[in-house]
């Protein structure tokens, strides 16, 4: 079982003026992987507070990852991916660039995400595009690798673990 940290990236989204339709999303397919969410918020597309809700959340030692929904493409407010790189220790492109190279197959607008993933400590930040759809084709891509993931950060790999995910 891992533990996460949903946050949803939207100025209107954190002001009650738009549902987010994203966040139960992740929450089901989290759930499907037999993780559980326990830390929800909604915050407005500002790089400091962004920032600042990454490290509060990486830090406390309770989440395994973070999934973030939104702020990830070209409008002029999105800043999600530079909020994130500003604090993780460093980068595990391999999983931005499966969600884009899957996703490109069912829309070609997926090359419009700048999503990023990383480490922060012992936490892994993951970067998903805003609307409900992308979340799930996103989320499709990654689930399989995200308990070994989780397995690995925290030092519990063995060989049947390995064996488990068709490493060995
Ligand atoms: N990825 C998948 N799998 N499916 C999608 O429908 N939408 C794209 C892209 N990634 C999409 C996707 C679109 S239209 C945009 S603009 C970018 O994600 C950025 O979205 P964001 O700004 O909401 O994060």
């Amino acid at each position: 079982m891992f533990k996460t940290g949903v946050l949803t990236i939207s100025d209107k989204g954190s002001k009650g003026q738009r549902e987010d339709k994203s966040g139960p999303v992740i929450r089901e397919s989290v759930a499907m992987m037999n993780g559980r969410v326990v830390k929800y918020e909604i915050v407005p597309d500002n790089k400091e507070t962004i920032a600042a809700k990454l490290c509060d959340w990486a830090d406390g030692g309770e989440l395994d990852i973070v999934l973030t929904t939104g702020g990830t493409g070209l409008a002029e407010r999105d800043i999600t991916p530079e909020a994130t790189l500003s604090v993780v220790d460093r980068e595990v492109p391999g999983i931005a660039e499966a969600m884009r190279i899957k996703s490109l197959d069912k829309t070609p607008t997926a090359m419009l995400s700048r999503a990023v993933a990383g480490q922060r400590g012992r936490c892994l930040i993951i970067n998903l595009p805003g609307s409900p759809k992308a979340v799930k084709e996103c989320l499709e891509v990654i689930m399989p690798a995200l308990p070994h993931a989780v397995e690995i950060i925290r030092g519990e790999v063995t060989e049947h673990s390995l064996q488990d995910a068709g490493i060995q």
